[in-house]
């Protein structure tokens, strides 16, 4: 076996693909695009989806890559076995209806036995159940002898992911030796024990998952491979684990140096190693991709690793925060591969820090609780900690379930999920009633989007701020009505309205309606989540009668300043990420007549200095008077040419975008003013944190 490092193995790989022509694409950033289904990218195949689907064509029908990964689902298991790990790199050769089982597994072992020179004897393979053609290449072409060829499950042998493209695969097995095995006379692949280790994995990928399961063929037979590069590197080191690989023990030093302990002494502190060495490689990636500690989704993530991360760190007797300079080593020994780490090195360590210290003090005084808590339940010599307990840390000290869970589950008791559940949703439940009694009554309740649902209205508002169209729906309180008298406050739909309906941050417009016998004030402007937009009326005068001619009129004035501001929070939107870097973004918006207000995603609150650099580069471009364009096009085209946008959101059909000059450009479906010099002036009032990075 040749002795190769992490790089080295990496090397050897992408340039044996790319003597068999296949085209070699860096590795997609950890946050995927355009795919809900996927929180982080947790394999090669998942950036490329949509050509194994056929959805876009790939730039060559043969590709490989080196792909940054995260997994989090076992992450409870890692520090305790040889084998997890939250962050790794997988090496994958693909084709898109290209190449299929026959060449996939001839370069697999090619790759094996004369590129990294694994002895042949060593070699195992697993196929699934029922696919004799894949036993035939095994056996018959490649010369592996039966009984080195295991036929597994579904379980085993077919890898998938939620949705998307999946199949029957083929793994391939180092045998490391009796030494490493538990002896049983039924040992081979699939064996729990440590004696094969599984390095790669072919996939035959010719289904497509739906939602509901079902398995569509693929018009496009495809291959999707995944070699994990520490494990590969560890075999040919002849390391015994992931965490003994040349490339990781130099981090795992960092962590001896850092913490005056040493590896290799004692389980409990070796898993508190270990935890540190995976998990600071995972954050410092996943903050290098933009991802900032939140309550949900990727953002949980990212604070769970952290969070573990410092707990271990506690455990192992580290007084303060210490990850953020962990992590500039990290950016050290993998910068050369990943470029982008040295770029965004600033933000990783700020992002870490203010994470770690906040955590810091929440540690501190719930540890404490906890401990009493624990003491306690341990007394009256009971193994279950409350639910409401548990509740009571996290809801007042901000001490997450997790964790809890984990401290004791060290100390050989549990937590009662249910009750804490039961707690949790009394809690929403409380909320949910208190924001009800904020809203409007009837008006803020639900969304009507199913009572609207077949009517048909559209928007003129862009371009005219008055005319003429016909009522096609009244409704009072609940019911559809035939009219509205005088005095009544009700709901009015036109096939078509200027009034620009609530969305997008941007309040609803008001005005009047007029027809031939009757005048009402609009009050108020909505729309529904498929864009039906109703209007709330209140009849000054006359009766308004279903399919009767009127006249719309916007509040011109009104609506004016509700252009400047909004067109002012395109100009922030820009200016912040000019100052602060281009991690902002927005995280919702209020634009009203008198005031805008902007949410965005930072880890900090901003200084005075840096809020005035702001608040400067905003007036600037409001002197500069920059023109302010519309463009409509597609969602693909807007893409292209750069605009701004929460790109995993759907649009549908034509999309607007919004240029100023070349200072900025969104999309975005509001009304703005065409020339920033209208907007005036630009004053920032004030500045706070209202949620965790936002
Ligand atoms: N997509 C396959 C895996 O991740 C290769 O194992």
């Amino acid at each position: 076996m040749k002795k190769l490092g992490l790089h080295e193995v990496k090397k050897e790989f992408l340039d044996f693909f790319k003597e068999k022509d296949h085209l070699i694409e860096k590795s997609f950033p950890l946050v995927p695009k355009n795919d809900k289904s996927l929180l982080l990218i947790n394999a090669g195949m998942a950036p490329l989806k949509p050509y194994f689907t056929g959805e876009v064509e790939p730039p060559r029908r043969r590709m490989a890559t080196c792909q940054k990964c995260v997994r989090t689902g076992d992450i409870e298991n890692v520090g305790k076995t040889d084998r997890h790990a939250t962050f790794f790199e997988m090496l994958g050769n693909f084709s898109f209806g290209d190449y299929f089982k026959e060449e996939a597994i001839e370069f697999a072992w090619e790759f094996m036995t004369e590129r990294l020179e694994v002895p042949k004897d060593k070699i195992w393979v697993t196929i699934y159940e029922d696919d004799d053609e894949s036993f035939k290449i095994w056996n018959e072409k490649i010369g592996i002898e039966d009984k080195k060829i295991v036929r597994l499950g579904k379980e085993d042998n077919f890898w998938e992911l939620e949705v998307g493209p999946c199949g029957p695969c083929s793994e391939i097995y180092i045998d490391r030796g009796e030494k490493h095995g538990c002896g049983k006379e039924t040992c081979k692949p699939g064996c729990e024990c440590d004696r094969y280790v599984e390095v790669w994995n072919l996939v035959f990928s010719q289904f497509d998952k739906d939602e509901n399961g079902n398995y569509n063929n693929l018009t496009n037979k495809n291959i999707d491979t995944g070699m994990g590069l520490e494990r590969m590197a560890a075999v040919l080191e002849g390391a015994d684990n992931i965490f003994e690989v040349g490339e990781i023990k130099k981090v795992i030093s960092e962590v001896e140096r850092t913490t005056g302990i040493s590896y290799g002494k004692d389980k409990k502190t070796d898993e508190s190693i270990r935890v540190v060495t995976d998990h600071i490689r995972a954050m410092t990636f996943l903050i290098s991709d933009g991802v900032l500690p939140s309550n949900e989704g990727r953002g949980y993530v990212l604070r769970r690793l952290i969070r573990r991360a410092a707990r271990h760190g506690k455990l192992l007797g580290i007084e303060g925060a210490f990850l953020s300079e962990l992590s500039s080593f990290i950016i050290k020994l993998w910068s050369e591969d990943y470029p982008e780490l040295r770029e965004n090195e600033v933000k990783i360590k700020k992002v870490i820090k203010v994470e770690e210290e906040k955590f810091q003090e929440t540690i501190d005084q719930g540890i404490n609780i906890l401990d009493a808590y624990i003491k306690e339940t341990k007394e009256k010599g009971e193994v279950v900690l409350s639910g409401d307990k548990a509740f009571k840390l996290y809801d007042t000290y901000g001490f997450p379930l997790d964790l809890t869970r984990e401290i004791l589950e060290e100390k050989n008791l549990k937590v009662d999920e249910n009750e804490f559940n039961v707690e949790m949703e009394e809690q929403r439940n409380r909320a949910r009633k208190a924001r009800e009694g904020v809203g409007n009554g009837a008006w803020s309740k639900d969304d009507f989007s199913h009572r609207f649902k077949s009517f048909n209205t559209t928007f003129r508002g862009y371009e005219d701020i008055k005319l003429s169209s016909e009522v096609i729906g009244i409704f009072l309180e609940d019911e559809k009505v035939s009219k509205l008298s005088e005095g009544e406050e009700g709901i009015i739909l036109l096939n078509e309205t200027p009034f620009y309906g609530e969305g997008g941050g941007q309040v609803g417009d008001t005005g009047t309606i007029k027809g031939d016998n009757f005048k009402a004030l609009v009050l108020d402007t909505k729309k529904t989540k498929d864009n039906v937009i109703f209007h709330l009326v209140k009849v000054l005068s006359g009766e308004i009668e279903d399919g009767k001619e009127a006249v719309s009129q916007v509040d011109i004035s009104r609506r004016n300043d509700i252009a400047r501001n909004h067109s002012a929070t395109h100009l922030l939107h820009k200016a912040l990420k000019d100052v602060l870097g281009d991690h902002v973004n927005q995280a919702g918006s209020i634009v009203l007549p008198n005031r805008l207000r902007f949410d965005f995603t930072h880890f900090e609150a901003i200084s005075k200095e840096d809020l005035a650099k702001i608040e400067q580069i905003v007036n600037e471009k409001i002197l500069e008077q920059l023109e302010v364009l519309t463009i409509e096009t597609t969602l693909e085209e807007a893409k292209k040419i750069g605009a701004t946008a929460l790109f995993d959101e759907k649009y549908g059909g034509k999309v607007r975008v919004i240029k100023m000059s070349d200072y900025s450009m969104e999309l975005c479906g509001g009304t703005h003013i065409d020339n920033t010099g209208k907007i005036g002036l630009f004053k920032i009032i004030s500045e706070s944190g209202i949620a965790s990075g936002v």
